[in-house]
């Protein structure tokens, strides 16, 4: 009796331990045990020192750079005047030149219910030499300069480091936070990609436009000096037509000129341009993607033309992410991952960053593309083709972190944490790159997560597939 009753809860027990192994197995990655203060962060008022406008009637301000051109030898400066139109003439010469070029810009205003804009201007200065340093400046009076530093030549294995300060990066304390904890990492980006939502200036009566103005002060200690790369989140949507505002993205398009031209896009919305050995493919998560738009069409044959042997590195940059284990946007991405995940995959995207959620996450490679309605299969399953996906929409806005968690971590979830932060992505050579998460109340050294990325063009283990590329 006692001996079958031994029997008995052997196998009870082994039964229990199998039970474990299998939800261990269903689980997914780590969910950070790291507790931050969930309080949430109000915005810096508008006396802030961040926020200050600069002496001198009439001085530049707000200044920021991007991309200019498809190929990297080309910047867009752009800036404000706030009592007159002033110069559109942008001098720019090297560190080991006397020479000074000029480039012209062009000037523009808008309205915004009950808000008129400063004057924005915007100036490409082209043809620049590659890794080359240059500075810039448009009024002797007010000694403002610009810093750029050129991308090397587009090539396999050239270096070179991404910053990712989180979209939805607002204007609050924890915003400051971010982009000083981002100035200070030791292991500088070059370039910084922007995952949408900017100022956060919605959120006021009226979609008040002055906190796009303190936003473009505050953010200029960085976007002066080095290139932001703009992708548009719900945040700049800006569709208010109970106040007669009925134009989408208005105030975004006027401030933020991107060279959406240059890689034959119709709409500053959705672009692509080459940066030293990484081809970054803009989506927009708020414009139509379905078949026949516009924006599908573009995409469409926008990957086909990615030259992998010259820019291995494939990166995707939307706002709302495709896969997601927070409670807050849970599948709002949904529909654009069922049009647009089977390209991912099949032109095998190194990895796609999204914002939105205020948190960070990172995925396995999986995808999730053999669903036909009628087979069933319909849970994402572990696949070297697929895209890495980091949700970093934790650059530190009004809104708050997104702490609720879906439960259990689904497989496809490899790390998450309800944290600000930003992010690195260092491109060692064709092969390997690095990323690197970093949370505010870290050290400036401090990784809360890494991983390394092995290129799906380049990767030797995936032989095959680059024959059948
Ligand atoms: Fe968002």
């Amino acid at each position: 009796m006692v001996v079958r009753w031994v029997c008995a809860s052997f196998v009870l027990l082994l039964l229990v331990g199998f039970m474990l192994n299998a939800a261990e197995f269903v689980n997914g990655g780590i969910t950070s045990s790291y507790a931050r203060k969930n309080d949430i962060s109000a915005d810096m008022p508008l006396d802030s020192d961040v926020f200050q406008v600069p002496p001198g009637y009439n001085a530049p301000q707000q200044v920021h750079i991007t991309q200019g051109d498809h190929e990297g030898k080309a910047v867009i400066v752009s800036w404000v005047t706030p009592d007159e139109p002033g110069s559109n003439t942008v001098l720019y010469w090297t560190d080991n030149s006397k020479q000074k070029s000029s480039a012209n810009g062009i000037v523009l205003t808008y309205k915004y219910f009950n808000y008129t804009s400063g004057y924005i201007h915007h100036c490409t200065i082209e043809n620049l030499e590659v890794s080359q340093s240059y500075n810039g400046c448009w009024n002797w009076e007010y000694h403002k300069t610009i810093l750029v530093y050129s991308p090397p030549r587009a090539g396999p294995d050239v270096p070179y480091t991404f910053g990712l300060i989180a979209g939805d990066l607002g204007q609050t304390y924890d915003s400051n936070r971010t982009l000083t904890h981002y100035e200070l990492n030791p292991t500088k980006g070059q370039t910084l990609l922007f995952v949408g939502d900017l100022s956060y200036s919605d959120d006021y009566p009226f979609h008040d436009n002055n906190r796009w103005d303190t936003w473009g002060r505050f953010i200029e200690r960085s976007a002066a000096y080095q290139p932001w790369i703009w992708t548009a989140g719900n945040h700049e949507i800006d569709f208010a037509p109970d106040i007669g505002e009925a134009k989408p993205f208005k105030p975004y398009t006027s401030r933020f000129h991107v060279p959406y031209r240059a890689s034959e896009s119709t709409s500053p919305l959705w672009y692509s341009i080459k940066r030293a050995s990484a081809y970054i493919i803009v989506l927009s998560s708020y414009s139509a993607y379905g078949k026949y738009t516009p924006q599908y069409k573009w995409f469409e044959y926008e990957l086909p033309k990615v030259n992998r042997t010259e820019t291995p590195w494939l990166i995707v940059l939307m706002h709302s992410p495709l896969y997601n284990s927070y409670v807050h946007h849970y599948m709002e991405g949904e529909t654009m991952r069922v049009m647009y995940e089977p390209w991912f995959v099949e032109y095998k995207v190194d990895v796609i960053f999204a914002g939105h959620v205020h948190a960070y996450e990172r995925s396995e490679r999986v995808s999730n593309i053999a669903y036909n309605i009628t087979n069933g299969l319909c849970d994402p399953i572990s696949d070297q083709s697929a895209p890495v996906y980091i949700t970093i929409g934790d650059g530190g806005n009004q809104e708050g972190l997104a702490t609720n968690m879906t439960d259990p971590q689904p497989s496809y979830s490899a790390y998450r944490e309800a944290s600000f932060g930003h992010g690195i992505f260092d491109i060692k050579n064709r092969t390997h790159a690095y990323f690197g998460w970093h949370r505010n109340q870290d050290g400036y050294a401090v990784e809360a997560d890494s991983a390394w990325l092995y290129n799906r063009y380049w990767d030797p283990s995936e032989e095959s597939s680059i024959a059948s590329f």
